[in-house]
């Protein structure tokens, strides 16, 4: 089946892979990559030959501000002129100015404090060391359906598969159920009966465990890979209300999140909640330069006055990514791109509907922004995985991904969830050309499940 699927370039790009001593994150590498890229300007990405792709998914949902935008471009150039890097017990206007700019989009007026990192892994690591020096507790909480990135720590503490790669993992992390609406295990058709039971399931397993050796609950306000689940609002309150009984910090990690995804600046805004720590990356600089932030309240930072602040990098605050990241966050007020995404966000819900309408193989579609999935399935009604998370043999996603590139448009599938995330600055004829050949990729998997 996958054979058939794979197209003549795919099957010779990865031939060439097997020569090229690169080795590709989180695929076997047999397959190899899926296309190669000459050039790639606002919303599209040019194969060698000249052949444009739609990107549908900003990249890894990070490239926001879309490809080549010159404003970026010019403010890096500036930036190498002057210097790249220094060493980072060194002042740089271009850090200073970033955190004041990240400090000021941030939700609330707490996160005052930014920790420049390099991904969004490392941010992750960063908030664990500093929940558990700030508390002096060790255990840390977080949802089964999350991802927190790739490293041990941060890979330990996601709920999804990918955390299965470091098994056993850190002592002290657990998961609890969040209220996954169709995919609930509680209460799948009542989104407030849900968060009611997945709340008193984790308060329960939390009162159980100690409350007073619990360091911290971290939480994507609106998860990304593992499923793309925004919560009930009383689900967030209620996680807020338990930590602040039990002196237990909230993280949000706002790594895929953040940054205008979800139609808000963060996506804790849908709920009013605010955390403690906030972890973020990706949009920060759409891709051009690596980069990752955690900011912590001025109540955290005052632990670490008078004693080492817990993280540090050769890297942290790179000059040339926080150019990038201050002419990112111009773009996005210059360009009313926030805006922009909750605006077109209305059409992706609308399509969404459209799709699961005509295609059996839709079970659920969600979306917030421009941030969406569609969840397949093998049986609507007994909500039945169609591939699973672990079905690697049927690769239903990894032909979709195939299929679509074929036909020219890039984007994420991976177990049954379909991502669209395209970047921000995406015109709406191009949205509904990309929907359209989603439409047409699902008229395979309807067969896949009638087969
Ligand atoms: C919510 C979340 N946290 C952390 C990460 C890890 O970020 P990075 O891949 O930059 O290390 C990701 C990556 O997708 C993410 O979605």
């Amino acid at each position: 089946m996958i054979e058939t699927a794979r197209t003549k370039a795919w099957s010779v790009l990865a031939q060439a892979s097997e020569r090229s001593h690169v080795l590709y994150g989180w695929q076997s590498q047999r397959f190899g990559p899926l296309g190669r890229i000459d050039g790639a300007r606002g919303v599209e990405l040019f194969e060698s030959g000249g052949r444009a792709v739609l990107d549908f998914c900003a990249g890894q949902v990070n490239v926001n501000v879309g490809y080549g935008h010159p404003h970026v471009l010019a403010a890096l150039r500036k930036q190498m002129e002057s210097f790249c890097y220094v060493a980072p017990n060194l002042a740089s206007e271009s850090r200073e100015r970033l955190a004041e700019m990240v400090v000021e989009a941030a939700p609330g007026s707490e996160l005052s404090w930014v920790f420049f990192s390099n991904s969004g892994s490392e941010a992750v690591e960063n908030a664990m060391k500093i929940a558990w020096a700030f508390t002096g507790r060790r255990k840390l909480y977080a949802a089964w359906t999350s991802y927190h990135g790739a490293t041990p720590g941060a890979s330990a503490m996601s709920g999804d598969p990918r955390r299965l790669f470091v098994e056993p993992g850190l002592p002290g992390i657990r998961h609890f159920h969040a209220p996954t609406g169709w995919r609930c295990p509680f209460a799948p058709d009542d989104p407030e009966e849900s968060a009611r039971l997945c709340l008193s399931t984790f308060e329960d397993q939390a009162l159980r465990d100690g409350p007073e050796t619990i360091a911290a609950v971290f939480l994507e306000p609106i998860a990304g890979t593992s499923g793309l689940y925004k919560w009930p609002a009383s689900f967030v309150r209620g996680l807020r209300a338990f930590c602040d009984k039990h002196g237990i910090l909230l993280v949000f990690d706002e790594t895929m999140s953040g940054w205008g995804r979800s139609g808000t600046w963060f996506a804790c805004e849908h709920y009013d909640v605010l955390p403690d720590i906030m972890v973020t990356a990706k949009g920060i600089t759409s891709g051009y330069v690596p980069l990752g932030a955690t900011l912590i309240t001025d109540r955290i930072r005052g632990a670490f006055v008078s004693r080492p602040f817990v993280a540090g990098l050769t890297t942290e605050g790179h000059a040339l990514a926080c150019a990038a990241g201050i002419a990112n966050l111009e773009v996005y007020r210059n360009e009313g791109l926030i805006e922009h995404s909750r605006e077109l966000g209305v059409l992706l819900k609308e399509h969404l509907a459209h799709l699961k309408e005509r295609h059996a193989s839709v079970g659920d579609v969600r979306s917030e922004g421009l941030f969406g999935c569609i969840e397949l399935t093998a049986d609507r009604e007994a909500r039945s995985p169609l591939a699973g998370f672990r079905n690697s043999e049927r690769d239903v996603a990894g032909q979709i991904v195939q299929r679509l590139w074929a036909a020219g448009l890039f984007l994420i599938a991976k177990w049954d969830f379909i991502f669209i995330a395209p970047p921000l600055v995406i015109a709406r004829d191009d949205l509904e050309r990309g929907l359209e050949m989603i439409d047409q990729v699902l008229d395979f998997t309807d067969a896949v499940i009638h087969s």
